[in-house]
């Protein structure tokens, strides 16, 4: 079980990653010429501002203040992602987006078996969870559809 001091600490981190994502996903949203992953990375990042206000309330409702800790994404991604993001194309960013999902959801589960007793905190943090979940299925699906696509525009 986490203190409140650590929560605070935990939900800090959670609230970076998740302005981190708003910036990314709406840059990327600028980026792409297919209309239809533009959009869907436009309501990811309108989605990743909604955890960022749940999250800063759920900091001030604990009598502390929401800190951004600046990147979050890069020590995320390490060399591995780093290599990703610098090739060009629609296919990497989406995977790049899926290793931050991955990271996310793996955290918020972890954080969720953590604060059992505040059952507000547990179904918020499930809430954002969801979500996560939500966008990596999208995104992976994409990603499958591209690659399958770019397979067969190969072969002929
Ligand atoms: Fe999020
Ligand atoms: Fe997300």
């Amino acid at each position: 079980m986490m203190d409140s001091e650590e929560i605070v600490a935990k939900l800090n981190w959670f609230y970076s990653l998740e302005l981190n994502q708003v910036n990314l996903y709406m840059a990327q949203s600028k980026q792409v010429e297919d209309l239809y992953i533009s959009k869907v990375l436009e309501r990811a990042s309108y989605i990743e501002q909604q955890h960022v206000d749940n999250i800063a309330a759920q900091i001030k409702k604990m009598g502390s203040t929401p800190t951004h800790l600046g990147d979050i994404i890069s020590p995320i991604l390490g060399k591995t992602g780093g290599n990703i993001a610098s090739l060009f194309g629609v296919v990497p960013l989406l995977k790049v987006d899926i290793l931050l999902e991955q990271k996310a959801m793996s955290d918020y589960k972890d954080f969720i078996s953590q604060v059992e007793q505040d059952s507000e905190l547990w179904s918020l943090l499930w809430s954002n969870l969801i979500d996560e979940d939500l966008h990596t299925s999208w995104f992976s699906s994409k990603v499958q559809e591209l690659e399958c696509r770019m397979q067969k525009e190969k072969e002929r």
